[in-house]
């Protein structure tokens, strides 16, 4: 059996997707994965751990050396030493751009339907949202690039960029991404891409950084993590790079400031290990996403034909259209107690997608299928109760 398939009991260790649901309910919630991190990372934690003593640490060279050759095998840009900020979470950079990068009432652009952060971040930090929706054609999501300009003349400060993009999978493509930069750079907006889901690429698709244009504007910065790929999101690490030497100064500035960033020594280490030794692991996980994405999309297909759901081109997350059954999001969320299944509320992610859910792919094989037949219970379900009804 392949280590993706093997199911690991995740209950009782405070893990957010299992321990929050009742006893015997299957979750396909928060976005991290159900499999056990590639062996050399366990491996090599087990015998730190063995040491015993966890004091203050310094960072190696060699923590940086795997993340600069990470970057220029897998997404193709170089970068020096210092262009590497260690965080210790994705969310934690982007908060912290905001605030150094743009001032209250200003307008931050992100693209809904999108990762709920992006919008408590603006607004929690008195930013004003500017809603550039992707176009949604059938389930096929691309960028409204005539509105993000209206956005940036209208004078916007800051663009969030998620690419790939949660929750729909979409990667955008080298034309597009050159094109955001440019747009960027002619309107002076600042730039943060959030490219945390940029390893887990769908079979067949690309990914291009906006690293690849870093000469093409300054007032850039991109946050990349092991977390997703490596299933380390509980170890807390984030990488964020920029090329400008002011930029970085002020960050560093801040940083010291607050006395925040950084990351654990376990974590420092499980991210070095896995960079220098496990792409394999990541190449091993993308057919298994590919796998269960067939899995989902077969079954579905078959079982009720009529339901729609964006193709992923990258991530472990499928983004399935509901709106058919006139119910909230909340409403779907409370139904598929009574089948024992839990899935994030599409909602949360922009208020037009009620009716939507998020469902997550990243588990063993078993439990996707014993996932999937509950919601197409209730989905048949909700049809039996239709007719009746007729
Ligand atoms: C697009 C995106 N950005 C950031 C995060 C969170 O990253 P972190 O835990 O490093 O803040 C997630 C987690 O789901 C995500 O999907």
């Amino acid at each position: 059996m392949s280590h993706f398939d093997k199911v690991v009991d995740r209950r009782g260790t405070n893990c957010f997707k299992w321990d929050t649901v009742e006893d015997g309910v299957y979750s396909f919630t928060i976005a991290d994965s159900d499999y056990e991190v590639p062996k050399e990372v366990k491996a090599a934690l087990l015998k730190r751990v063995e040491h015993g003593i966890f004091g203050y640490t310094i960072v190696p060279d060699s923590y940086y050396e795997a993340v600069i050759n990470w970057c220029k095998r897998r997404y193709g840009f170089s970068i020096k030493q210092d262009d590497i900020i260690i965080m210790n979470k994705v969310l934690e950079s982007i908060a912290l751009l905001i605030n150094l990068y743009t001032k209250e009432g200003d307008k931050i652009v992100i693209n809904p339907p999108v990762y709920p952060p992006f919008f408590s971040l603006t607004e929690g930090n008195n930013r004003e949202l500017a809603l550039n929706h992707l176009i949604n054609d059938n389930e096929y999501y691309s960028l409204d690039f005539e509105d993000l300009e209206n956005k940036f003349k209208e004078g916007a400060k800051m663009y969030i960029l998620c690419n790939p993009h949660n929750p729909v999978g979409k990667i955008y493509s080298k034309a597009e991404i050159e094109k955001i930069v440019k747009l960027c750079n002619k309107y002076d907006v600042f730039l943060v891409s959030d490219e945390i889901h940029s390893d887990l690429i769908i079979y067949g698709h690309k990914f291009t950084s906006v690293g690849k244009y870093f000469d093409l504007h300054d007032k850039m910065a991109i946050c990349i993590s092991p977390s997703k790929t490596f299933n380390i999101a509980g170890l807390k690490i984030a990488n964020l790079v920029i090329k400008n030497e002011e930029i970085k100064a002020n960050v560093r500035k801040h940083l010291d400031c607050y006395k925040i960033g950084g990351a654990s020594l376990l974590s420092l280490l499980a991210c070095e290990v896995a960079y220098n030794e496990c792409e394999y692991w990541v190449v091993e996980q993308q057919k298994h996403l590919y796998k269960n994405y067939e899995l989902a999309r077969n079954y579905l297909n078959k079982e009720v034909p009529h339901l729609k759901f964006a193709s992923p081109e990258s991530t472990y997350l499928l983004w399935i259209n509901l709106q058919y059954l006139n119910k909230t999001s909340a409403q779907i969320i409370e139904d598929l107690k009574k089948y024992k299944l839990a899935v994030n509320s599409g909602c949360d992610y922009c208020d037009n997608y009620d009716g939507y859910i998020r469902f997550n792919l990243a588990c063993p094989e078993s439990v996707l299928k014993e996932g999937l037949k509950r919601l197409v219970k209730y989905l048949k379900d909700q049809e039996k109760n239709k007719t009746n009804r007729l």
